[in-house]
C-alpha cells in the first residue's frame, strides 16, 4: 500500500470506510505502443481522462448535442420512486468507476440504501467524493473501494451485508465490444447474491443524424477531447504528437451500431512513442473509440447472454436513453 493510500484509510467521518484493493501490475507504456504498432492503430479510451479531458468531457455533458448525460439525469429523477421500489430499502449500492458520484445522490432521498460502495482506480479522487457524499447523507455508511474494477472481487468482509445493488449508469458499458460487455455484465453478476440486481444506463440506437450531431458538437469540444489524448500521451508515454498535426473524425457505423471516434494524420509522419517510431500517411487514422447503441431487445438478449434477465426497463419520452434493472436468471 502506498503513503497516500494508508493515509487515506483514516477517514474524518464516522460513516466513511476506505478500502484498498493494490491494483495488478500493468504495463500502460507497453499497451500504448503495442496499439499504434498495429496494422488498424488503435489508443485505448480511457486515456482520454487526464485532468484536463475529464474537464471537456463535463464541458460535453452541457452542450446542446450531447443528449445522454442530461437525459439519463432525467429519468433517475422521474423515476426515483419506482427505481427504489426495485432496488429495495436497506440495500447495498456498488457503483464500478463511480468517479465522482454524481449520479447516485439523485436516487439517495427515494432510495434510502443502507450502505453505498463507491469503487474507482483514482484514490484521491474517491476519497473527496466519499468524503463529500458522506457529508451530505449522514445517515448513508460509504464504504469506499480503491481497485481496479476490472479484476475486483468483493471480499464478504469489505462489504456491507445486505441485498446487493451494482449501478452502472452512463452508458459506459458502451465502451466495451459487445463481447467485453457480456463479459462485465456476467461480472457483475457473479456480485450479487440470488436477490441482488444490476442497474444499467444504457444509450439506444437511433437516427444517425442525432447520434454524429452528439460527438460533433458546434462548438468543438468533442474534438479537443479527442485530440487531448494525444496530450496526454505525450507526458505519460513519452511522446511527441502535434495535436495540429491531427482532425477529429466521429461518425455512426450503421452496421456495427456504434459511435467511432478516430484521429486522422493531416501528413505524413514519424511519432515518437516511448522510444518507438511510429510511422503514419496522410489520411490514416487512429481509432480512440467506440460508443455502442442499443436496441431495448438487442441488449435483453446481451444481459441474458450473462445471465441476467430483464426485470424492468425505463426511458424517455423520446427513447434516446434506458436505464435497465436486471436480475440473476437462477
Ligand atoms: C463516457 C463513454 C459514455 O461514449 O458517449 C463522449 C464518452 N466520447 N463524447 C460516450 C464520450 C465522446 C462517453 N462515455
Amino acid at each position: 500500500m502506498s503513503e497516500f493510500a494508508s493515509s487515506l484509510e483514516a477517514s474524518p467521518l464516522s460513516n466513511v470506510r476506505f478500502n484498498y484493493q493494490p491494483a495488478m501490475q500493468s504495463n500502460g507504456l507497453q499497451e500504448i505502443v503495442q496499439g499504434l504498432c498495429q496494422k488498424h492503430k488503435q489508443i485505448h479510451p480511457k486515456y482520454f481522462y487526464d485532468h484536463l479531458g475529464s474537464q471537456l468531457f463535463e464541458r460535453i455533458t452541457e452542450t446542446p448535442e450531447y443528449y445522454p448525460t442530461r437525459t439519463e439525469r432525467r429519468i433517475l429523477l422521474e423515476n426515483a420512486e419506482s427505481i427504489a421500489k426495485y432496488c429495495g430499502e436497506d440495500c447495498v449500492v456498488i457503483e464500478p468507476g463511480s468517479g465522482s458520484s454524481e449520479k447516485i445522490r439523485l436516487l439517495l432521498e427515494t432510495m434510502r440504501p443502507k450502505a453505498y460502495v463507491p469503487m474507482d482506480i483514482s484514490a484521491e479522487f474517491l476519497h473527496h467524493a466519499a468524503i463529500r457524499l458522506g457529508q451530505d447523507f449522514p445517515w448513508l455508511h460509504v464504504s469506499a473501494v480503491c481497485a481496479d474494477f476490472a479484476s475486483y472481487e468483493p471480499a464478504q468482509r469489505q462489504l456491507p451485508s445486505g441485498k446487493r445493488v451494482v449501478f452502472y449508469p452512463g452508458s459506459t458499458l458502451g465502451n466495451m465490444s459487445r463481447e467485453a460487455a457480456r463479459g462485465f455484465l456476467g461480472k457483475m453478476a457473479g456480485w450479487l447474491d440470488s436477490e441482488g440486481g444490476v442497474l444499467v444506463g444504457i444509450d439506444l440506437h437511433k437516427s444517425s443524424a442525432t447520434l454524429n450531431a452528439a460527438y460533433n458538437d458546434a462548438e468543438g469540444l468533442t474534438a479537443q477531447f479527442n485530440l487531448n489524448v494525444l496530450n496526454h500521451l505525450n507526458r505519460i508515454a513519452d511522446a511527441n504528437f502535434e495535436p495540429e498535426q491531427f482532425e477529429h473524425l466521429a461518425f455512426y457505423n450503421e452496421s456495427e451500431r456504434r459511435i467511432e471516434m478516430h484521429l486522422v494524420s493531416r501528413s505524413d509522419q514519424i511519432v515518437r512513442v516511448g522510444g518507438h517510431a511510429i510511422a503514419l500517411s496522410q489520411g490514416e487514422r487512429i481509432h480512440t473509440e467506440n460508443s455502442h447503441k442499443y436496441t431495448l431487445s438487442g441488449f435483453a438478449e446481451l444481459a441474458e447472454q450473462a445471465g441476467l434477465k430483464t426485470v424492468r426497463v425505463w426511458q424517455d419520452q423520446d427513447a434516446l436513453f434506458s436505464l435497465h434493472y436486471l436480475e440473476r436468471i437462477q
